[in-house]
């Protein structure tokens, strides 16, 4: 079903820079030649857009985590059969700004929600889809917060939910070591951009 596609996700706390690695990962997937679609999660299509406007909406402060979850989880299910496994299927690169391990760190690790509750219904969700390969952009929270700034319902959350959202990642990574990069944010930037590049030459050649 999978064909030659390729699957990559990057992952993180608030304000790790995401944006500027998948950029550099496209660049360097682009001049391999290789067709690259590029989305966001939650997000990606017309129906998880709404979805995400109501996750992030600030007003919306009585929202349950378990309400959060599944929302997190229409959202995707819906990119993952009108985008993800269509353009896999194509052989396209897809690169994810987040997937399903920004809902184990968040609504599992940072809302305390149990994590073989979101393997349950993350399997109705994405079926045996799973990233080949996922960047966790580690970052210093109170950097993070500071750069990207706490205007959304999550990133307005406390300080000591963002620690745990980000202990969370890390402790992923360290269980899935091999699917897994964490990338040190507080290293130069141009250092982070070169291992995202080699890790991606022993993928697509140099
Ligand atoms: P963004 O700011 O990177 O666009 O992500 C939107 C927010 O949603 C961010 O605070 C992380 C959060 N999030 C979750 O809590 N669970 C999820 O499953 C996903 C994909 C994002």
């Amino acid at each position: 079903m999978r064909k030659n596609g390729f699957f990559i996700t990057f992952e993180g706390a608030e304000g790790s820079g995401k944006s500027t690695q998948i950029k550099n990962a496209v660049t360097f997937l682009k001049k391999k030649g290789r067709s690259v679609l590029m989305l966001r999660e939650p997000g990606g299509t017309r129906i998880s857009e709404h979805i995400r406007a109501i996750l992030l909406d600030k007003k919306l402060k009585e929202m349950d985590p378990v309400t959060e979850l599944l929302l997190y989880c229409a959202a995707r299910a819906q990119i993952v059969r009108e985008k993800i496994l269509p353009a896999l299927k194509k052989g396209k690169v897809v690169i994810c700004d987040r997937f399903e391990d920004s809902t184990r760190a968040y609504q599992g690790f940072g809302r305390g929600i149990p994590l073989e509750a979101i393997e349950r219904i993350g399997r109705l969700v994405r079926g045996d889809l799973k990233p080949d390969l996922t960047f966790v952009l580690d970052v210093d929270i109170t950097k993070g917060l500071a750069r990207g700034g706490r205007h959304d319902r999550i990133e307005r959350e406390a300080l000591s939910f963002h620690h745990r959202v980000r202990r969370g990642f890390l402790a992923l990574a360290k269980k899935n070591p091999r699917r897994m990069v964490v990338l040190d944010t507080g290293k130069p930037l141009e250092s982070v951009s070169r291992k995202v590049r080699e890790r991606l030459e022993r993928v697509f050649g140099k």
